[in-house]
Parts: C-alpha cells; structure tokens; sequence
C-alpha cells in the first residue's frame, strides 16, 4: 500500500472538495494546499522545495467562491478552503541582469541602470498585496527608485523569491531581482564589516582548529555521541556578550 492510500485510510476529519487547474478532488480540510496536492496524487517535483515557507518556491494562485479577487499565497503554508480553484505557478519568467557585485558602482542610479523599468511603478500597492511575507514590496520599489539602497536592502529582507508579485504587476517590474540587488550591493559596500568574523577566519587560516579537528575525526562514533550531547549550546536570546564557559575550542 502507497503511503498516501495509507494516509487517506486514517483521515478522520471532514473532506472538502477543491479544484486543481480545474479537476475536482475531495482533500481533508486542515491539509496545506501542498499537502492536498500530494493527497490527491500529485507527486510534486517542482514548485516544491523546503516545505517551511522560506524558499519560495510554492507559489499559487487561487480564488474561493463568492470573492471576485485572485489570491495568492505560498502552497506550504496556505490551508485549503471548500471549493478553492487552485494553480500552482512554480516559475515565473523575468529577465535577471547577470552582474559581477565586485566591478558595479553602489551609487543610487544602480537600480535604474540594471532594471530601467522600474520607472514603470504606478505606485498600484498590488505586489504588497501579493506577497505572502508581508513585506511592503512597493516600499522597497519606491525606496530603489529613489536610490535609497539601504532601505531598498532592509525592508526587502525577508525576501523569498516567490514572484507572486511579479506575476500581478502591472508595471512588468521583477520586484524580488531588485530587492537583491539592493541587499548585495548594501552588504558589499555599505553594511559595517563584521570585524569578529574577520578575526575567526585569521584563526582558522592559521590553523587554531586543526588539531581539535584532526582529534574529532580520530574519535569512535559511540565516543562522539556523548561530547555532543553534552556540548554547551548558546541559549535563546542570550547577550551579545555571551561566551561558553570553556574557552578551549573559541
Ligand atoms: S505592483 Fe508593480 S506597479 Fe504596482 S506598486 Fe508594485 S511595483 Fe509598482
Ligand atoms: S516581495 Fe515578491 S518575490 Fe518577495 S516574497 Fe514578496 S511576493 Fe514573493
Ligand atoms: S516549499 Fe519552500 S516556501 Fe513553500
């Protein structure tokens, strides 16, 4: 027996029929949009990824009856509804300007010079209705059109990549190639350098690690098993300030 025929012999729970690009199946009514697809047979090999809602790549659309709009939302996180007509738009095609981040000038006309359309933006609000992190996507467009990168970097941030929004824009804008654009442009040139990496590289580099290393990978599994349990690990929420209390591994 195949683990979904299993898993349809344990549901308990009221069935609702929804629509997939237009076949009727009857899905338990707590089960994400992915899972209905996997439930009802579908054996996803696009437009599925992490399954956490972080990689982006579950975008869908749909529409519930009585509501004349089109909804969007990432298929891992999105519950089914009765009678929902779904569409699950794993791709959607925009040119990316390929870029060395090394050779470019991190001035404000960046955004205009690799992305020239972004002037189209009519300021509609539809991307940041579209989006499924809640992120004010054309305040993120405004702020690139002003030349404004560290704004443009920080309130893309969250940034999945879906391209829900650039499904719905009218302006024809690649919203989430911009965002990017601006966080790698912010983190090459203008974020502060974080000097405590810097410094952990130079030890590494010189090779304060190699001998703890080398001990590791001559330790038996059964030994290893209890160092790890037994390993120090930061807190939640702990200071900045914090250290473990040996410093013989820092
Ligand atoms: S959907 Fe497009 S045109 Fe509308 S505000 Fe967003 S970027 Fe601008
Ligand atoms: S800004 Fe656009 S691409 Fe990024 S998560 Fe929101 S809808 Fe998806
Ligand atoms: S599968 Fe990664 S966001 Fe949905």
């Amino acid at each position: 027996m195949s683990d979904t025929q299993a898993s349809k012999l344990k549901v308990e729970e009221p069935l609702v029929p929804i629509f997939v690009m237009g076949k009727r199946y009857e899905i338990p009514a707590s089960l994400t949009i992915q899972k209905a697809l996997e439930y009802a047979g579908y054996q996803l090999v696009r437009g599925v990824g992490c399954r956490g809602g972080i990689c982006g790549a579950c975008g869908t659309v749909y529409r519930v009856p009585g509501d004349h709009s089109i909804k969007v939302g990432l298929a891992c996180q999105t519950v089914v509804e009765r009678d929902m007509r779904i569409a699950v738009i794993p791709f959607f095609p925009v040119n990316r300007k390929v870029y060395n981040i090394r050779d470019v000038h991190p001035g404000p006309e960046i955004f205009a010079q690799f992305y020239p359309e972004i002037m189209r933006c009519m300021g509609c609000n539809t991307c940041t209705k579209s989006c499924p992190m809640d992120i004010n996507t054309m305040e993120y467009i405004s702020a690139a059109i002003r030349g404004d990168i560290e704004k443009a970097a920080n309130l893309s941030f969250d940034c999945v990549m879906c391209g829900l929004c650039t499904a719905r824009c009218p302006g024809e804008l690649a919203q989430y190639h911009i965002g990017i654009l601006a966080r790698r442009v912010y983190g090459r040139y203008i974020a502060p350098k974080a000097t405590h990496v810097r410094e952990m590289v130079g030890r590494v580099m010189q090779g304060r690690y190699e001998d703890g290393l080398r001990r590791l990978m001559a330790t038996p599994i059964e030994e290893l098993k209890p160092i790890y349990t037994k390993r120090e690990i930061e807190p939640e929420l702990s200071k900045d300030e914090w250290a473990p209390k040996s410093a013989e591994n820092l």
